[in-house]
């Protein structure tokens, strides 16, 4: 008898199972997601409000609406735009549309796991290129490519390792790529980085032919469970990605809110400046307790737990869940004692970090 079976690449792929806050009465404080801390614009919950007497239609299938948002409110031509529902289907389309068995997608040791998800998905082979110090090497990653490499992937910041790398060093990236491999910048975490060598590559789309970035409505816009996302990029990719997505795969909602949370620069300015003032408090603040915290640009801190022979990291963790707070274990990142823990509200972080304090001594 046959057995029924998904290509063998598929069984590599591990389910992602992000924990959950136990429903046991108590008020946890979720860190373990990445989630804005100060929630939706309200323009974008009005917009939500307003769309639910219109969920028995159909969405727009062109997207029309929110790509003229994004198209203004991030200076780029409409027709070399494409929405998702998250960024994460769009990586998963990629892979699918540029790339099988038999050939190689390029991803980097840290990066974010997605990537590998949507390689082995699609049946391509994926090449993993060393890091350096939790910073993409853009050297190795050129070493690493081949003839038969047809997508290489750059989460520019990182997750969960929250650095990144220069412009000048993704542009070495593209050159030392050979022209037939699609560099795909993923730059969901852009909007918390406004360091002047920093760029989430929109003028590198517009200067080449095989480059597409990625962003997301998920972190900045707080919107991550709504899912939508979007791409910038050449027209055989917008074409290819339009051509193989489901025609209505961003709801009408998150169309309409989407588009209204752009239009509240208050609420993007509001929540960058909550993150410019958290975010090196907690990094400072976790070092003073003891952990070795990599310098990040996101809204989240990666932090190495000290190696106590008589203090793991679960004890670490099991205490903080003791406290009600919940961090993010990357074990399967190849960083065993690390945690990502993300930006939260002023009285999440203090609370954290006395609950770090409390364990750590
Ligand atoms: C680097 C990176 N890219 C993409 C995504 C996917 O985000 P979403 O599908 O919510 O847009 C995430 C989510 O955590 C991420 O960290």
């Amino acid at each position: 008898m046959d057995v029924l079976s998904p290509r063998p690449s598929v069984g590599q792929i591990k389910p992602y199972r992000p924990q959950r806050p136990p429903r046991d009465g108590r008020r946890w404080i979720d860190l373990s997601l990445t989630h804005n801390p100060l929630g939706p614009s309200p323009l974008a919950l009005d917009a939500y409000c307003e769309a639910a007497g219109r969920i028995h239609c159909y969405p727009d299938w062109g997207q029309d609406p929110l790509r003229h948002a994004i198209a203004r409110r991030h200076s780029v031509d409409a027709d070399h735009v494409v929405c998702t529902a998250g960024s994460e289907e769009l990586i998963h389309l990629v892979a699918q549309a540029f790339s099988g068995p038999g050939d190689e997608v390029l991803c980097h040791e840290r990066g974010y796991r997605g990537f590998l998800k949507a390689i082995r998905a699609s049946g391509a082979t994926a090449v993993v290129a060393a890091e350096r110090d939790m910073v993409v090497d853009v050297e190795a990653m050129i070493d690493r490519a081949s003839e038969r490499t047809k997508i290489c992937f750059l989460a520019n910041p990182n997750n969960p390792t929250g650095t990144y790398i220069p412009t000048e060093a993704v542009l070495r990236l593209r050159a030392g790529l050979p022209a037939h491999t699609l560099l795909v910048l993923d730059s969901a975490y852009a909007d918390y980085c406004r360091l002047p060598d920093y760029s989430d590559g929109t003028e590198i789309v517009e200067n080449s032919d095989n480059v597409l970035m990625l962003r997301t409505f998920s972190k900045m816009h707080g919107l991550a469970g709504l899912r939508v996302g979007w791409g910038y990029g050449p027209t055989a990719v917008i074409e290819a990605v339009n051509a193989i997505r489901g025609a209505f795969n961003v709801s009408l909602p998150a169309q309409l809110t989407a588009a209204a949370a752009l239009a509240d620069a208050g609420h993007e300015e509001a929540t960058y400046a909550h993150n410019a003032q958290w975010l090196p408090w907690l990094s400072r603040e976790l070092e003073r307790v003891g952990l070795r915290v990599y310098p990040s640009v996101c809204n989240f801190v990666l932090a190495r737990v000290p190696t106590d022979p008589s203090l793991g990291i679960q004890a670490v963790i099991d205490h903080l869940a003791h406290r009600g707070i919940l961090v993010k274990p990357v074990a399967d990142y190849g960083l065993p004692d690390c945690l990502r823990i993300t930006i939260g509200r002023e009285e999440e972080n203090k609370a954290l970090v006395a609950a770090m304090a409390e364990i750590l001594g």
